[in-house]
């Protein structure tokens, strides 16, 4: 009992619930996972009924005294409550429980911090957490140095360290948005020259824990760390996916999207999910296993409006069928366009299926001929073997006889060269879909 291990922070949850918050025990098992995933050990929790919020601690009065015997109890470290607090509610929870106490924003920020990855992701998850602790330093926790230590003496310094610390903040806080800014730029200019070279770009977007990193691995067969914590990945991990029928796309992984995200954690990941806003085509994958998994997409959707991507095509992808106990199937919609494909990322059950539909999908219409080339044309036949465009060839004393089956972006760009591309372009031509 006394011998405890170095394992982090002794937490204790406060999971506050009303009728208008959906359902509790879901969103308690979600929050100790979050708190999981920042590290801290879960002691325990306590549910708080909070219809009409308490302005000076959020909870009740008498919720915030029970809380407070079982911080004692449990000899936790830290309180975590599931909603996000005013400075004061904090403040003010911080003296009758004599812990630190982190709210919901605070967590999340944590979480960010320790996962981001690429410079431009900490440089944003540190102004983030900056500004958040802005507000919160208006008298900072001197409260809790007076009553650990009982030092009066010390409450004047005290102030005055804040008010250096808030200075410093302030201008750490302008330094870092000067160099975000400028990687912000660069970042713009790298996507501009790779969307002027015409590779499609598919976006994994998903709740929290769906499987996108999962996902990724599978169809890039790269190592991307997937873990089983939340926020596994913070930053696009950009990859190129070179066996879909329609030439080599690029595919970004992208955060996990939360509720109650931070407002201004939303608007800190705006440059990084550009990667989401500038696909042509996003993977919005969801746990086929999860009761709450359409909710969850209506979660998504909102910030995906909110950062603008609201109006980029998605393919919805069912993932974890091997939990739910079903089979990979592709659903399509009444034209025949694939709409939603089930899938395992983890056994690889239905990849092959994802695959063909994203070639369908980014690919446009497919051309499906036998072509006639002369015997001249064979710098043309080494590139539509290249492209996986011939399907069958055979050769003669009057040239090449191909079978074709690519898309149609794909033959098109081969199509205007020189002379022994004529047969090509007249196929083309030919085949070119009729206005209506
Ligand atoms: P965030 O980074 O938090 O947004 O998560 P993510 O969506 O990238 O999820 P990730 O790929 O890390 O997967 C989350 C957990 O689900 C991991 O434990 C995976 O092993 C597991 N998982 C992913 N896909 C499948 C699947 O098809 N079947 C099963 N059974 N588990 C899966």
């Amino acid at each position: 009992m006394f011998d405890r291990k170095k394992k982090g922070e002794r937490a204790l949850l406060v999971l506050p619930h009303s009728r208008s918050m959906g359902d509790g025990v879901r969103r308690g098992e979600e929050f100790a996972e979050l708190v999981r995933s920042a590290g801290a050990e879960v002691l325990g929790h306590v549910a708080a009924r909070v219809e009409d919020p308490n302005p000076r601690y959020y909870i009740g009065t008498g919720k915030a005294d029970e809380v407070a015997e079982a911080v004692r109890a449990l000899e936790a470290d830290v309180v975590l409550v599931d909603h996000i607090l005013t400075p004061v509610q904090e403040r003010n929870l911080e003296k009758h429980l004599s812990v630190r106490v982190v709210d919901r924003a605070g967590l999340i920020l944590d979480i960010f911090a320790q996962r981001a990855r690429s410079h431009e992701g900490k440089l944003e998850v540190e102004l983030a957490q900056l500004k958040h602790l802005a507000t919160r330093l208006v008298r900072g926790w001197t409260h809790l140095d007076s009553q650990r230590g009982g030092a009066i003496g010390l409450r004047g310094p005290g102030e005055t360290q804040l008010e250096t610390d808030r200075r410093l903040l302030g201008e750490r806080v302008k330094m870092l948005s000067k160099r975000l800014e400028k990687v912000q730029t660069q970042r713009t200019q790298q996507r501009r020259s790779r969307l002027r070279n015409t590779v499609p770009r598919v976006a994994l977007v998903g709740y929290t824990n769906a499987g996108k990193s999962t996902l990724f691995n599978a169809l890039t067969t790269g190592g991307v760390y997937a873990a089983d914590l939340l926020f596994a990945t913070l930053d696009p991990t950009v990859r190129k996916v070179d066996d879909l029928s329609c030439g080599p796309a690029v595919l970004a992984d992208t955060v996990g999207f939360i509720r109650e995200l931070p407002h201004d954690l939303v608007a800190a990941f705006r440059a990084t999910l550009a990667e989401a806003r500038d696909a042509d085509l996003l993977l919005h994958v969801s746990d086929a296993a999860d009761d709450e998994r359409e909710l969850l997409r209506r979660v998504v959707n909102g910030v995906l409006e909110e950062i603008g991507a609201g109006d980029v095509p998605q393919l919805s992808v069912m993932n974890k069928i091997d939990l739910a106990g079903l089979p990979a199937r592709v659903d399509r919609d009444a034209e025949g366009k694939p709409s939603q494909v089930w899938l395992s990322a983890a056994t690889g059950e239905g990849l092959d299926g994802l695959r063909v539909v994203l070639g369908e999908l980014l690919g446009g219409e497919r051309v499906h001929a036998t072509v006639s080339l002369s015997l001249g044309a064979g710098r043309l036949h080494a590139r539509l073997k290249a492209a996986g465009a011939i399907t069958a060839e055979r050769i003669d004393d009057s040239g090449w006889h191909l079978d074709l089956d690519a898309p149609r972006s794909v033959l098109a760009p081969l199509a205007g060269g020189d002379e022994h591309a004529a047969p090509l372009r007249q196929l083309l031509e030919a085949e070119a879909p009729v206005e209506a």
